[in-house]
């Protein structure tokens, strides 16, 4: 994070496991953790996108372990669970980061397309959680999902992501509910469209883009440091009454795209 609204520390102590923190907003997330100085363990499919951000971690004086695992295998995740207890000793956050995305028509999309979109988003934020409950249990330790806004109006083109991360506002309440009595805080941060990532690039065009930063209140885009933020007080003791909440990031956006406003 370039300025600095948080104490030095404020997350000293703390072992987090960031799935997709390798890159995007989950990327910056993991950063943003190890700055507040957390121990942080990198957990994504692609080894060649987590070394270099553990590495950039280190050379700014965090601690980092990168550990290759895909959301959708069990197996894999509780060896990644595994993995950063044994290095770390402990874990007390999970960031559930790691999604899926492309852009498809309703009509166009395949029962698999479908599938592996919510198999990522949905079922990945279910197996992390679950492979690490024992040991967020041990340490009264929490979980942060980064869910979205599309979801709640009808979004085109994103029917298969919409349905995964409704999932995921469920599973956040869900949690929340049934892992309280642990000490176990369980919340969610839904960012609106973020401009310095690669699904911005990727997903939305030019024309689109101009259109939509009209429609957003605070008429600027969000940048992956708004989520850092939201996701550091989210997991520090400031927010220890904080459980359930699913935190929109998005500069007022979804509420202004209602049919009785022109924004
Ligand atoms: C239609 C597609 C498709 C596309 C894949 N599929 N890409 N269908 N249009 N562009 C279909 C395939 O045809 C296949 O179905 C099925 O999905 C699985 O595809 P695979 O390539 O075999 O799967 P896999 O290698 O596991 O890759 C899945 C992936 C992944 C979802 C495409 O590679 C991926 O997500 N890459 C981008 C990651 C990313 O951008 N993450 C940031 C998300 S941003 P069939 O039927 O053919 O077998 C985000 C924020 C939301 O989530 C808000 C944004 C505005």
């Amino acid at each position: 994070m370039s300025e600095k609204y948080f104490v030095d520390g404020l997350l000293r102590g703390r072992v987090a496991l960031v799935t997709g923190g390798g890159t995007g907003i989950t990327g910056g997330v993991a950063r943003a953790l190890a700055e507040s100085g957390a121990r942080v363990c990198l957990v994504s499919r692609r080894m060649e996108h987590l070394e270099p951000a553990a590495e950039r971690i280190r050379a700014g004086g965090g601690e980092a372990l990168a550990v290759a695992a895909d959301v959708r295998n069990m197996e894999e995740v509780e060896r990644a669970v595994a993995a950063c207890v044994e290095k770390f000793g402990k874990l007390d956050i999970v960031v559930n980061g790691a999604a899926g995305n492309f852009l498809c028509p309703a009509e166009e999309l395949s029962p698999n397309g479908f599938g592996t979109v919510v198999d990522i988003d949905l079922k990945g934020t279910f197996n992390v959680s679950r492979a690490a409950f024992a040991e967020l249990k041990k340490n009264r330790g929490q979980i942060l999902n980064i869910s979205a806004t599309l979801h709640y109006g009808g979004t085109p083109l994103q029917l298969h992501v919409s349905a995964a991360k409704a999932g995921v506002d469920a599973l956040t309440r869900n949690l929340a509910v049934e892992w309280g009595r642990y000490g176990i805080r369980v919340n969610g941060i839904a960012p609106g469209p973020i401009e310095d990532t690669e699904g911005m690039k990727r997903l939305v065009p030019p024309d689109v883009k101009d259109r939509l930063k009209k429609h957003i209140p605070l008429r600027r885009f969000g940048l992956i440091r708004d989520i850092e933020q939201a996701a550091v007080f989210l997991c520090s003791d400031a927010a220890s009454f904080i459980n359930g909440a699913m935190l929109v990031v998005d500069g007022g956006h979804w509420l202004a795209t209602s049919r009785f406003t022109n924004a």
